[in-house]
């Protein structure tokens, strides 16, 4: 039977979760939402996913699992198949009555004039309208800006008529999510979580069913924006802070300073937090977060200056990428026009197959536009078409045909590379974005090597 949130105690809560009776369904089985799903099936609960795309539901449902870079969830689907403990459907109005509690994991992604792009929240949220009764609770898991779970997205749900009402029909709670693609099983166990919601006894209540699941610290904030703004201040964090070093190493790699050497110094004073530059940052989270603090401070009326700078210069590093490229074939005498340069990774991050606002597209784009033959190699994306382009699927095959190789993405493949196979290139010429070539090793094998952030020191 369908539970009645208003109306539980603590002790009947506790009974549900000892025996099993709440059924999840989790909105968005993307990198986090099916994760998360599986965790409430490894836990001993009835879930189902519900997603727009048909090829995602389908490869649950037949058993295929698709976050092939998520370590230790395969185990953990496999059992869930095979047991039928996971199943998947494109039809929310089916599965949402047979459910008491819903998390939404949806896309927060910003459009291309880096507004904020809710639609996905906000269309869930209005279907919700017509189907939610009984007080069931609707847990947020997606970054949202600070007010939104209280505003928008509760509108969309009580619908213009406000013909179901948050407190009665239904209820809304946040937990955003923290953990970091390619390490979410390891983060699920150990980061503590945020929880709130619009009325405290229900954050209560979902604290309790997190707390049964993830057996992490449970940290119970004030209010649902308290909770959203601790989410985006601890990413914006991060990316203000590469701005901070990467506009740095500009400035030692002019002044001959090696920035890694500035690195490995200065991480070893107690009250530093090292970030390390590069060639941009990427992903789904930390520009979107930037710039959705950027449009809460734009409806508040306020500036904030720093993030503004932090996102101008993480945006400006592929055009220095560019420099450096440019720099090198100079000293090799060879032009850039019709030569062939190799993309090492085209993920936005190391060992993780996600190409969301990674710097590569950026960068490729700039090499096309000068008329060079660009090539990409990324264990991730072996034989795929990434920007247009094949991804080659044979590392020492492709090599000796390339002009120039540029690491983008400090995959761990890539930090085995001999610096000897990049001295078999035609030119050679070696970039290294990410820090992760010792620039005396290139010189013996009389490689052309640029660091970024690497004067010679
Ligand atoms: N990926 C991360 O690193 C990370 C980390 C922490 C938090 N988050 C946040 O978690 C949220 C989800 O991110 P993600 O990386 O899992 O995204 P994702 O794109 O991997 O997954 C989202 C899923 O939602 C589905 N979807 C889109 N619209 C839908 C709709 N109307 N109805 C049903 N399903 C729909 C998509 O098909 C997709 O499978 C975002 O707000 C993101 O900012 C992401």
């Amino acid at each position: 039977m369908i539970k009645n949130f208003s109306s539980l105690g603590d002790s009947q809560i506790q009974e549900c979760l000892n025996n099993k009776s709440l059924k999840i369904g989790v909105v968005g089985i993307g990198r986090i939402g099916l994760p998360t799903a599986l965790c409430f099936v490894d836990s001993g609960f009835e879930t189902i996913g519900i997603d727009i795309n048909k090829k995602l539901v389908d490869m649950v449902n037949f058993g295929n699992y698709p976050l092939k870079d998520e370590p230790g969830f395969d185990k953990i689907f496999e059992n869930a198949y095979n047991n039928k403990k996971i199943t998947a459907t494109t039809d929310i109005s089916e599965a949402i009555p047979n459910c008491d509690i819903m998390i939404l994991s949806l896309p927060t992604p910003m459009n291309d004039q880096n507004i904020p792009d809710y639609t996905a929240l906000l269309t869930v949220g209005k279907n919700l309208n017509r189907l939610l009764s009984n007080g069931k609770i609707i847990i947020v898991e997606s970054t949202v800006e600070p007010g939104f779970i209280e505003n928008e997205l509760l509108q969309s749900i009580e619908g213009q008529d406000r013909s179901i009402k948050s407190g009665i029909d239904f209820h809304l709670a946040v937990c955003p999510e923290n953990a970091n693609p390619g390490e979410i099983m390891n983060n699920f166990k150990k980061l503590p979580r945020l929880v709130s919601a619009i009325d405290e006894r229900i954050s209560s209540i979902v604290s309790q069913i997190y707390a049964h699941v993830f057996n992490v610290e449970l940290i119970s904030m004030p209010n649902c924006k308290t909770a959203n703004a601790v989410k985006l201040t601890t990413n914006v964090f991060r990316d203000i802070n590469i701005a901070f070093i990467s506009e740095l190493s500009l400035m030692f790699e002019k002044l001959g300073i090696d920035t890694m050497k500035v690195l490995d110094a200065a991480k070893k004073k107690y009250n530093f937090q090292v970030h390390y530059p590069g060639a941009g940052v990427g992903g789904p989270c930390l520009p979107i977060n930037s710039y959705q603090l950027l449009n809460s401070a734009k409806r508040a009326g306020v500036k904030l200056s720093m993030i503004e700078s932090g996102r101008k210069i993480n945006e400006k590093m592929p055009d220095h990428v560019l420099e450096l490229t440019s720099d090198a074939f100079k000293e090799s005498s060879k032009s850039l026009q019709n030569s062939d340069i190799l993309i090492l990774g085209v993920s936005y991050k190391p060992n993780v197959k996600d190409t969301q606002l990674s710097p590569a597209e950026k960068i490729i784009k700039k090499l096309q536009n000068l008329g060079t033959n660009v090539h990409v190699y990324d264990p991730y994306f072996s034989s795929e078409n990434v920007f247009g382009i094949k991804v080659e699927d044979n590392l020492d095959d492709i090599i000796p045909k390339m002009d120039a190789a540029i690491i983008v993405t400090a995959h761990d493949d890539f930090k085995k590379i001999k610096i000897s196979s990049f001295a078999k290139m035609k030119s050679p010429i070696l970039i290294d974005t990410r820090g992760i070539i010792d620039p005396s090793s290139a010189k013996i094998e009389k490689v052309i090597f640029r660091g970024l952030g690497r004067g010679n020191s």
